[in-house]
């Protein structure tokens, strides 16, 4: 540890002075994003593509956000495995509190060295047992401590409580964890960073404001279309090329929940699986359950299906 305390050698005012060092870019250019993703298979388009140039170049985190099923978590595991970066994934959830999020001590295994060490004195147990043996790291402060490359995943960050949103700002604007009993741990590098929201809820705008915007829509037809093509093996492209028509017209329909993404592939793969080189109306009919999750969605989707012979 040196004398301030810091766990780790970078100066905080590399980090936190405007322009962070966030270490050589990851990516030349927006197309090597889009190039290098399409590698791992995930096929974004510019959008997407440039505000992950950006993200790295600028040290900031992406908030992501779009209807479910539209790629939003699988971006940040890709953008992992493109750089070759650890991921660490902070799933979010009501209650998640900083003890599961940032660290906590090891109470049984302090409590055992206290009771094996009890002839010893308080102070020399206090520091003991708040050294790192007795750490549990949790997502943030192991992104932060990582001197490997990192992509950090927050994922469905508006499920988290204010409060407990305030600390996560705290830890991305300062990329730094304060632990009383130990010192401030400085990150090494800054790692990219990913924050999905269903938007359940408006996330506080000093959250925002740190972050860059993404908004992931349904892909539109020929990126929908090689999705299908990239994720389903055995796939012709004809039966995706018709799939992904199909659940476009479908999504025009006023529906409780379209179908997304993740649910085109299923319908593709069952396609596959059922040995349909084609799809006709009774056969989409009869396996709409797989890409409508409602009865009264289901039964819309018919009725359209029902006047259109050959979907376009
Ligand atoms: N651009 C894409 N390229 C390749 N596959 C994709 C793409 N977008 C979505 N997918 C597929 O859709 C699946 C679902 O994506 P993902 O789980 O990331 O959705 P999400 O937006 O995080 O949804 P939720 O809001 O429900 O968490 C992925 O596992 C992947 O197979
Ligand atoms: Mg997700």
């Amino acid at each position: 540890m040196s004398s301030d305390g810091s766990l780790v050698g970078t100066p905080a005012d590399a980090i936190s002075s405007g322009f962070p060092e966030a270490g050589p870019p990851r990516f030349a250019s927006i197309g090597d994003v889009r190039s290098g993703l399409a590698g791992v298979d995930y096929l974004a388009d510019d959008g997407i593509s440039g505000v992950v140039y950006l993200a790295d170049r600028l040290a900031k985190p992406v908030l992501v956000e779009g209807p479910a099923g539209t790629g939003k978590t699988e971006l940040a595991k890709s953008v992992a495995r493109v750089t070759g970066s650890r991921l660490i994934r902070l799933q979010c959830y009501e209650g998640l509190d900083e003890s599961k999020a940032l660290y906590e001590w090891n109470y049984k295994k302090q409590l055992l060295r206290i009771q094996a060490d009890a002839g010893r004195s308080w102070e020399q147990l206090e520091e003991d047992i708040f050294s790192e043996d007795f750490l549990l790291t949790r997502p943030l402060l192991e992104a932060i401590r990582s001197t490997e490359p990192v992509v950090l995943l927050v994922d469905e960050v508006d499920r988290l409580e204010l409060e407990t949103e305030a600390l996560l700002l705290e830890v991305l604007s300062e990329y730094q964890v304060s632990i009383p009993e130990l010192g401030t741990v400085r990150a090494h590098q800054i790692p990219l960073v990913f924050l999905t929201s269903n938007a359940t809820r408006e996330l506080s705008e000093a959250l925002k404001r740190r972050c860059l915007y993404l908004h992931i829509d349904y892909p539109d037809l020929e990126r929908e279309r090689s999705i299908i093509e990239t994720r389903v093996p055995g796939i012709s492209q004809a039966l995706a090329d018709q799939v992904a028509r199909i659940v476009r017209s479908i999504r025009t329909l006023e529906l409780k929940k379209a179908p997304s993404v993740s649910e085109t592939l299923d319908w593709a793969r069952t396609l596959v699986v059922l040995g349909i080189a084609s799809v006709d109306v009774d056969q989409a009919r009869d396996t709409l359950h797989i890409l409508l999750k409602y009865r009264s969605d289901i039964e819309r989707a018919e009725k359209e299906l029902a006047g259109v012979e050959s979907p376009d």
